[in-house]
């Protein structure tokens, strides 16, 4: 069954050169990890911003689970999607602990629930000597662990990660790989990996999806 349909995305950012994605399709099933794979530019992070929400595909359909999350007649927004995210910068609040990070997103469940929850998240991260550390006193593996605490703890419908791995050092970058490839089986996640690096996708990912910036139409 699929579960994440991208129909026909096509998108131009209003003050860019043309388009970025011309009739964009990737269907996935639940529970699957998928790499976009392709060149700076070649529109990766594009495609995310409109899973996201961040910006309205021009023409095509977006769908996750149920839910039609964008066609010409429906803009879900974001905060509405259920959809979670991890970037390279790790983008923790620099000012919250660990533990306040991983709450971000728990606000709709009572208190023992969250308490609960948080629990869960920082086992699954490894992270549960650290709850009360604030970013600062964190590794940048450590850091990033914590971001995709944060990221599942809601139970998303979807993750997203753009170029999660860059800021980490190559012995780091491999053993994180090794650990979220666990992480995301066992909370059998369905996921999109945005990367230009081929040994990340192929690390972690059940398929890559080539993507190519499309040519010029002027060239
Ligand atoms: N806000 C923006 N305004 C105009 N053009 C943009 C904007 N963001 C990205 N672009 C352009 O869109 C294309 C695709 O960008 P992006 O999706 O970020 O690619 P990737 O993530 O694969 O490096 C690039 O040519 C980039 O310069
Ligand atoms: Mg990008």
């Amino acid at each position: 069954m699929t579960y994440v349909q991208l129909s026909e995305l096509c998108y131009a950012y209003e003050r860019g050169s043309g388009d970025v994605l011309h009739r964009f399709t990737l269907h996935m099933e639940e529970g699957e990890v998928v790499g976009l794979l392709g060149e700076s530019g070649s529109g990766k992070s594009t495609v995310l911003r409109l899973i996201a929400g961040l910006e309205t595909p021009q023409e095509g359909a977006i769908v996750v689970g149920n839910t039609i999350m964008v066609d010409r007649t429906t803009f879900v927004q974001p905060e509405r999607r259920g959809i979670g995210m991890v970037f390279q910068d790790y983008a923790l609040f620099p000012h919250m602990t660990v533990e306040s990070n991983i709450a971000f997103g728990l606000g709709a469940l009572a208190r023992g629930q969250r308490r609960d929850r948080i629990g869960e998240m920082l086992e699954l991260v490894k992270m549960e000597d650290y709850r009360k550390r604030y970013p600062h006193e964190l590794s940048g593996g450590q850091q990033q662990r914590v971001a995709f605490a944060r990221a599942l703890a809601p139970r998303p419908r979807l993750l997203l990660m753009d170029e999660p791995f860059s800021s980490l050092d190559a012995g780091l970058k491999a053993s994180i790989r090794e650990e979220l490839r666990e992480l995301l089986r066992l909370s059998r996640m369905t996921s999109i990996l945005v990367t230009h690096d081929r040994e990340d996708a192929d690390a972690l990912c059940d398929r890559i999806v080539e993507m190519r910036a499309p040519a010029l139409s002027m060239a």
